[in-house]
């Protein structure tokens, strides 16, 4: 695809050779994300960040690309704070603030409307999750943080084996991530879901229809027993008519230590787009796992620095020219303080 000026509602817009580049700029992002190089190639460049949804990696994560590539973002969160709340259409708000921004990444409860909003913006618009549907970013940071744990393996994305476990109805992390995973070869797919929480039927057909396997189920261990990846999600209590109908989904399957030295492969890599649910009835990924070496859910978030950095670079066509604006620094600090 042609990236600059594009925006990016979906992964479906995108090939497999769209991925590996965005993965091979975020590779180049590296030492400005550690600060041990400082680049000034956006300097100037105005982000409007637009989180409609609570939201606190996923905004902060854009905002610090953003900035480490030199430009200032400008936020707007929650309705009650936007006109929005005043009966303001998308459209309008979309007409308004593309005029003060360069780029706008933007989150918003109800699907469809990202897009919806970005047909009337003037600049790029970045879908940073629009309810249940997509969640394009954040896929791309767990595609890439699955490359890169299992590059020392002897293992890759062709060939992947991943269990999904939890909420595949409403969790739009694993919806994107499916639909991504169709532009690779042989992936064994097992989704592990309450019954009334399945992947959406067209997403497995897509998977089956790229020529992967893919498997339903409701047993986590038996589930998690032959992959490389679990991914484990959260119940998506804001989606539900109910808190108490959320209630009869939490805590259903939870992965802690002993499950998994029992049941897993040794080195199964332990992933989750968080925030996971801490909470006694949830737990769907237990603490007891924080010091296994195998829990990749903060290197997650690293990554997602490392590909919106990518992302807002190649919408803004900058790329190659990240570098031509670059010093090194001296105030960098890993490592000195212990
Ligand atoms: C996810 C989301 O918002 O869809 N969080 C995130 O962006 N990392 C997952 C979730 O909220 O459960």
């Amino acid at each position: 695809m042609q990236f600059a000026g594009s925006h990016i509602l979906s992964v479906t817009q995108f090939e497999r050779a769209d991925v590996e580049t965005i993965f091979s700029v975020a590779d180049r992002m590296e030492p400005y994300a550690h600060r041990r190089r400082v680049t000034k190639v956006l300097d100037g460049a105005i982000l409007g960040s637009m989180f409609f949804e609570p939201s606190t990696r996923t905004r902060v994560s854009f905002g610090s690309a953003f900035n480490l590539l030199g430009g200032e973002v400008r936020e707007t969160t929650g309705f009650e704070n936007s006109a929005i709340a005043k009966g303001e259409s998308l459209y309008d708000t979309a007409r308004v603030l593309s005029g003060y921004s360069d780029v706008i990444a933007m989150r918003h409860p109800a699907a469809g409307s990202v897009a919806e909003f970005a047909a009337a913006s003037r600049v790029p618009v970045i879908n940073g999750g629009d309810g249940a549907n997509e969640h394009p970013s954040q896929a791309l940071l767990d595609l890439y943080t699955i490359k890169k744990e299992l590059a020392g393996r002897g293992r890759g994305i062709d060939g992947l084996r991943i269990a999904m476990v939890g909420d595949l109805r409403y969790g739009r992390t694993v919806h994107s991530l499916c639909k991504l995973l169709c532009l690779f070869d042989r992936v064994q797919v097992v989704l592990v879901s309450p019954q009334e929480l399945r992947m959406p039927g067209e997403i497995v057909e897509d998977l089956r229809a790229a020529g992967h396997e893919a498997l339903e189920s409701e047993a986590l261990e038996a589930s998690i027993a032959h992959v490389d990846i679990v991914y484990s999600t959260r119940i998506q209590e804001e989606r539900f008519s109910s808190q108490q109908e959320a209630d009869l989904y939490r805590g259903r399957f939870r992965l802690n230590q002993t499950i998994y030295t029992e049941h897993c492969e040794p080195n199964t890599v332990i992933m989750h787009p968080l925030p996971r649910d801490s909470r006694e009835t949830a737990r769907e990924l237990d603490d007891d796992l924080n010091d296994n070496p195998n829990l990749a859910i903060f290197r997650q978030t690293d990554n997602g620095v490392l590909v919106r950095m990518a992302l807002f670079a190649l919408v803004l066509d900058v790329a190659d020219e990240v570098d031509a604006h670059a010093r090194d620094v001296n105030w960098y600090t890993a490592g000195r303080f212990g």
